[in-house]
């Protein structure tokens, strides 16, 4: 805390851009909105991040410390490490966002927190540290549901307006929602067991794709992606599961079971032990990388002709949005491509670096809420985290009643 009074002080002194800004809303008092200042921070996982974004959206200033590589080693996230290394980073991974961005915590309009869903410990980490600084800079606070922010990155990115259908695939999540407002999704399906991320990395640490020279410093995900493009996924026919059920639901686990049994295979007929690297991981990386992305494109062409069938989105021009860590797996983003082209749809994806956990899509969660005026808290003493929180209105019985039959697409990718 005592750095950050520093870091105030230093920059209590009206910046260039304060005093550029302030003339510019003279001419422009309609743009006064652009002015507000927001500090994300996020730390619902395994990465501490913080970022300084204004109402035009411009990232002022961000930091990420990424806890990858030690949970690569033990194997997975182990909870009381993610939360003593969330302990040890924050408050320099704030002060390098605040100290890029030029901002003094006293300039800025609100601070935003992720507080749910996540990890409890990871969750708590962020939402202390956050209510010191809310306490100590008298700030309005603004509560973030963590897949809420990493849906509306994109309209920091790209001009887009509600609504529009997202999917958000990641290590802990896995949904297909209609953004209709900031705060307003339908959830039209989820995943019924894990979620694609944790799979992939669940199969990779069964490759030992950590001891693989190219993708030892990969998170498990990349590494599949980066090990298939070597391997031929027909060697391997592994069945896209929940083919009959006509919802918008997902499944991984079923199909982590399979990989695992074809792995065991694998080993016994090429006489290796487990954790040695299968001559075959390739061509295994590349199977179940097809499927997965056969799996969701199923899933996502569904919600869209649903969403048609009820007008819920446009005929025409329908924006798709998919985003999340396994959204810049480029193998899957070409599946959806295929689906978004059958379907007269956008396919819209934030760049890798905003996909993944990041600080922005806090910060910028925070701005569009403070633009519609929705969840900003000027006494936050009774605000929880929250390690489960499902997101806007569950209607995937209805979609699943729908029972849309999907025409079949060729996946040549
Ligand atoms: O969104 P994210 O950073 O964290 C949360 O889970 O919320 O996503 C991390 C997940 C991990 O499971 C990682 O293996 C996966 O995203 N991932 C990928 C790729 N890059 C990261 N999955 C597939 N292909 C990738 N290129
Ligand atoms: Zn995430």
């Amino acid at each position: 805390m005592l750095t950050l009074t520093k870091t105030a002080r230093v920059f209590s002194k009206p910046s260039k851009r304060k005093i550029h800004e302030f003339l510019r809303s003279l001419y422009y008092p309609s743009e006064r909105f652009f002015h507000r200042v927001v500090l994300g921070i996020e730390t619902s996982c395994d990465d501490t991040a913080a970022a300084v974004v204004d109402g035009s959206g411009h990232v002022l200033g961000e930091a990420i410390h990424s806890q990858t590589e030690v949970h690569l080693k033990t194997g997975g996230i182990v909870p009381p490490v993610a939360q003593r290394l969330h302990r040890e980073n924050i408050e320099r991974i704030v002060q390098q966002a605040l100290s890029a961005s030029h901002v003094s915590p006293n300039e800025l309009s609100a601070i935003a927190t992720t507080i749910k869903p996540g990890l409890a410990l990871s969750l708590g980490v962020g939402l202390s540290y956050s209510l010191q600084l809310v306490h100590q800079f008298k700030k309005p606070f603004i509560p973030i549901h963590h897949m809420e922010a990493h849906a509306l990155t994109i309209r920091l990115t790209n001009q887009v307006e509600f609504p529009f259908l997202v999917l958000l695939i990641s290590g802990g999540h896995c949904l297909l929602a209609l953004v209709r407002g900031v705060s307003d999704f339908l959830l039209l399906g989820k995943s019924l067991d894990i979620a694609p991320g944790d799979m992939l990395d669940k199969v990779a640490r069964r490759l030992s794709l950590m001891k693989h020279p190219e993708c030892s410093t990969m998170s498990g995900g990349k590494a599949i992606e980066h090990l298939a493009k070597q391997g031929n996924k027909l060697c391997f026919d592994i069945k896209p599961p929940m083919q009959r059920a006509k919802n918008c639901d997902f499944s991984f686990s079923g199909l982590q079971h399979v990989t695992d049994k074809i792995i065991m295979k694998k080993e016994r007929e090429e006489g290796i032990e487990k954790g040695q690297i299968l001559s075959s991981a390739a061509d295994i990386a590349a199977a179940v990388q097809h499927t997965i992305a056969c799996h969701i494109a199923k899933r996502t062409h569904r919600a869209l002709l649903f969403c048609k069938q009820r007008d819920l989105l446009p005929q025409n021009n329908a924006v798709l949005v998919v985003s999340g860590g396994v959204a810049s797996n480029f193998y899957i983003r070409k599946a959806l491509e295929i689906v978004a082209n059958a379907t007269q749809c956008t396919l819209l994806c934030p760049p890798p670096r905003l996909c993944t956990d990041n600080g922005v899509m806090i910060a910028w969660n925070g701005i569009e809420r403070l633009r519609a005026g929705l969840g900003i808290l000027h006494d936050a003493k009774d605000i929880r985290y929250e390690p489960k929180c499902p997101l806007g209105i569950d209607i995937s019985k209805e979609v699943g009643e729908a029972a849309i039959k999907v025409p079949r697409l060729k996946m040549s990718i």
